[in-house]
């Protein structure tokens, strides 16, 4: 990429995301007896944000896909143990990587992004700026990238020294769980139905492999007809690459209307049941009239989906953070400072 282009994505960051932050104002997000701050890093590293999103910005040109990757990694962190970079995690001596879960192989990525910001905070500000903020700021600035909301992200997690590849498979909702057992999963992470709605409203951007939505296709495990759920014409387009045998890793637009634009289309496809996953589909069918209000809801106001949504992943990214002297601040993401 040019000199030019890199300028260019990272002033579109600037002048989004910044104005906002000195718009509103910024108190300090607890988590019981911790805190988060967005000014965490105000003396210590004030250019941390600026780095972060001038190179989330250049790794945007060059794969348009890599917003959508990235904002999945803070999910997919914060599910497991809480907000602490356990994801990033390399398997080691004592480590099992999380990126061997269920939920990560085969689909997980932007790993190299991160080790590139890591590398550059670290030449700017050494032992300074976490991994799991890295993650959360990454996350802010892929939204804001793709057109959607942008939002003041508190600052001052530690990093984790363990993983838990346990947690990632239990803990991390699966595209087949039904509707009470995500909404479980949710609550569980202190989540409720409108952080649940609005967040999955990321499935604005992104892919899914075939793997994942295979089942609504041919329904092998069940009575051998197809979801009914799904639109019979979209079900039809999607079987030629996604057969009942093969082809598991073949990728397909989580939003095949605006695939690169984070909108509330996602939730203007599950009224016309074009959503990918069953756990997209079951918002609307699953049976719980709140979840289905919402969707109609954030298909009719794209405002109010930015603005639940924006909250949402503050709320997210406050899930049991490392504060204090609890964890570390990881030099390099994938391992831990020292054997324990
Ligand atoms: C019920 C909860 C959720 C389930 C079951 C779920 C499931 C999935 C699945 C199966 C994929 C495709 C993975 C693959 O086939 O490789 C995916 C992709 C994605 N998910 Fe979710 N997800 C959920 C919630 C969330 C949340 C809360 C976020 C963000 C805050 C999120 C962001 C994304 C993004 C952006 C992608 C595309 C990633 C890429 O293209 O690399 N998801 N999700």
């Amino acid at each position: 990429m040019s000199a030019a282009m890199a300028a260019f994505a990272f002033l579109i960051v600037i002048a989004i995301v910044f104005p906002l932050a000195s718009a509103f104002p910024s108190p300090p997000v607890s988590w019981g007896q911790q805190q988060l701050d967005p000014h965490f890093y105000d003396h210590s590293c004030p250019q941390a944000q600026q780095i972060v999103a001038s190179i989330v910005g250049k790794a945007h040109y060059q794969d348009p896909r890599m917003a959508a990757s990235l904002l999945r990694l803070h999910f997919h962190d914060c599910f497991v143990k809480g907000c602490d970079a356990s994801i990033l995690l390399d398997s080691s001596a004592t480590i099992t990587s999380e990126k061997r879960s269920n939920p990560n192989r085969d689909s997980a990525r932007g790993f190299e992004v991160i080790d590139e910001i890591k590398a550059t905070l670290e030449a700017a500000c050494p032992h300074t700026v976490s991994c799991a903020d890295i993650l959360a700021l990454a996350a802010r600035d892929s939204t804001v990238m793709t057109g959607g909301p942008g939002w003041i992200v508190p600052l001052g997690r530690r990093d984790s020294r363990g993983a838990s590849v346990q947690g990632s498979n239990n803990d991390i909702p699966a595209p087949n769980n039904t509707l009470p057992t995500i909404i479980t999963k949710f609550k569980l992470q202190g989540l409720d139905i409108v952080d649940l709605v609005a967040l999955l409203g990321s499935h604005t951007i992104g892919d899914s492999r075939c793997t994942s939505f295979r089942q609504r296709l041919y329904n092998q495990t069940g009575n051998g007809l197809p979801d009914f759920t799904l639109d019979a014409s979209y079900a039809a387009a999607l079987r030629p690459r996604c057969p009942r045998s093969g082809g598991d890793q073949n990728l397909f637009f989580l939003d095949p209307v605006t695939p690169f634009k984070f909108d509330n289309q996602y939730y203007r496809n599950l009224l016309a049941h074009r959503g990918l996953l069953s756990s997209d589909e079951v918002l609307l069918t699953g049976g719980n009239p709140a979840t289905a209000e919402l969707v109609e809801l954030y298909a009719a106001n794209q405002d109010i989906f930015f603005a639940h949504f924006a909250q949402s992943m503050v709320k997210m990214g406050n899930i049991s953070p490392l504060t204090g002297g609890n964890g570390e601040v990881r030099t390099n993401c994938r391992r831990v400072n020292h054997n324990y």
